[in-house]
């Protein structure tokens, strides 16, 4: 597989088991992938050429969703940004238009940031486009414009399904190539930056090719590109499409060495502290609404790393822009976006939920299954019941895992140490980022009570616009 100049591989505990290559080789999966990164990874060569404007141009996609709105709200109120482009699947330019707008109120970024004015408004541009179409749906004229002025690529927009098959992500793929090939045909000395919201979950197996240190236990994943794609789950499309695009990029670099990519492997993110506005469709929020429904929650020896949205997107801004101190460019490669202060769901987080008036037993993991079980499995009266099989499946491998040995490799085990140096040395956000407290966990508590729950009953998808009008009316 073919280096990435920017990324490390050398800080070097990563080993490989002996024949992993070849096992490797003959998995389905990592076939699949590897037939899609030669699929997805025919790029153009970029001219240099000198840039006519100056400033940072900046083209952003997701910002209908949760990460991407607060990105493109955290690089409007920068004074070295000059517009935000954002493309958008929409009818018209109006409806894309439209459509952010609806984001960034559902949001209510008006409240998160102070320096959000209608100046920052202004830099923010819609384009319908179908990012799947070498074109990417745009007209030859906004086309011209984004090659003329764009400095920098943050590319979100991604199907999050843990059910849906690899294949099912070859337009996200598609996406990833041609805005890749857009950086790669700007008018300037360099291409712009391609910066990849990737996950974790793109290397959700890493931990088992890595040796616990041997006094401690710990297992320390670098921020590096895996030796290997069966370092991805075999059961989980989401994480190997993202693998799959984390090696596009290291192709791309390999045929354009001047270009910079990133890989930005995100966490678990939540709410912000000043509204709390999230997925009541994720992981914890359905958790926690078992609280209300059974009257307990799990005893679970797991890490939670709750990185705050807002705290996620200046993370990913200070990443993808050069510093406006014109100090050394951000470099290229991984970075982990994990809650830096990882925090222990039985000892710590479960406390503060008592605190902040949720009422619950702890009980262990099976008993907290059985009252799911014995509940109507309604999941439209009960949505986390969808959940269901997916909380029984780990407490399967949990039992039949009889050495611990899995669960201590599992990406939020305890023993499993996301190293953060990279993400760290190059954020002034991140680094100011404070341990989840009442603050912050109350945010989160206090919005799904009063919206966030009632919006999964009904039906209705993520935490912002798409959610409905709810929101929309009490802002
Ligand atoms: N939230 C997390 O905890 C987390 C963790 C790890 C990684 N990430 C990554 O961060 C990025 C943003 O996540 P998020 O939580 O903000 O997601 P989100 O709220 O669900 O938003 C998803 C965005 O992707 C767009 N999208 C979905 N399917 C698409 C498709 N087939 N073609 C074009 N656009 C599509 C959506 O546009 P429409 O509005 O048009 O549907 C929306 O703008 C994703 O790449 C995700 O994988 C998130």
């Amino acid at each position: 597989m073919p280096d990435n100049k920017n990324a490390p591989r050398d800080e070097n505990n990563l080993v490989p088991p002996m024949d992993v290559e070849n096992m490797a080789a003959n998995m389905p999966h990592v076939k699949q992938m590897q037939e899609l990164i030669d699929k997805y990874s025919s790029f153009g060569k970029h001219v240099p050429q000198p840039r006519t404007y100056t400033g940072e141009y900046v083209l952003v996609t997701g910002v209908t969703g949760g990460i991407g709105s607060h990105v493109a709200a955290q690089l409007a109120i920068r004074d070295n940004v000059k517009k935000v482009f954002c493309l958008v699947r929409a009818n018209s330019p109006k409806h894309a238009r439209q459509r952010v707008l609806d984001e960034l109120e559902a949001r209510r970024v008006g409240a998160v940031y102070d320096k959000f004015s209608p100046k920052a408004l202004d830099k923010i541009q819609a384009f319908a486009s179908d990012m799947a179409k070498p074109d990417l749906g745009l007209s030859p004229e906004v086309l011209e414009e984004l090659k003329s002025t764009v400095t920098c690529v943050i590319h979100g927009a991604w199907i999050i399904n843990f059910m849906l098959p690899l294949t099912a992500y070859a337009e996200n793929l598609a996406a990833t190539q041609n805005l890749i090939n857009l950086c790669l045909s700007t008018r300037s000395p360099t291409p712009a930056s391609f910066n990849f919201l990737s996950s974790y979950g793109s290397v959700a197996l890493m931990p088992m090719f890595i040796p616990p240190d041997p006094t401690t236990g710990i297992i320390s994943v670098p921020e590096v590109m895996p030796p290997t794609l069966a370092t991805t789950d075999p059961n989980q499309g989401y994480g190997q499409s993202k693998l799959v695009a984390e090696f596009m990029c290291e192709r791309a670099v390999a045929a354009n060495p001047s270009l910079t990519t990133r890989a930005i492997r995100i966490g678990q993110v939540v709410g912000d502290a000043v509204t709390g506005i999230w997925n009541p469709r994720e992981n914890i929020p359905r958790m926690w609404q078992t609280a209300l429904l059974v009257g307990a929650l799990p005893d679970q020896e797991i890490h939670t790393r709750m990185l705050p949205v807002d705290g996620c997107a200046g993370t990913i801004a200070d990443l993808s822009l050069p510093p406006p101190d014109n100090s050394k460019p951000v470099p290229g490669g991984v970075f982990h976006l994990l809650g830096p202060h990882p925090i222990l769901w039985t000892e710590d987080l479960l406390p503060m939920l008592h605190k902040l008036g949720l009422s619950f037993d702890i009980v262990p993991h099976q008993e907290w299954l059985a009252r799911l079980r014995a509940l109507p499995q309604d999941t439209k009266r009960f949505p986390p019941l969808k959940l269901l099989p997916v909380w029984g499946l780990w407490e399967q491998q949990r039992r039949g895992d009889k050495s611990d040995s899995l669960a201590k490799r599992n990406i939020v085990s305890p023993f499993v140490d996301w190293q953060i140096k990279r993400t760290q040395q190059h954020s002034p956000t991140f680094r100011a980022l404070g341990p989840p407290d009442l603050k912050l966990v109350g945010a989160q508590l206090r919005w799904l009570m009063s919206e966030g729950w009632e919006r999964d009953v009904r039906g209705q998808g993520r935490g912002g616009a798409a959610a409905g009008s709810k929101a929309m009316a009490k802002i």
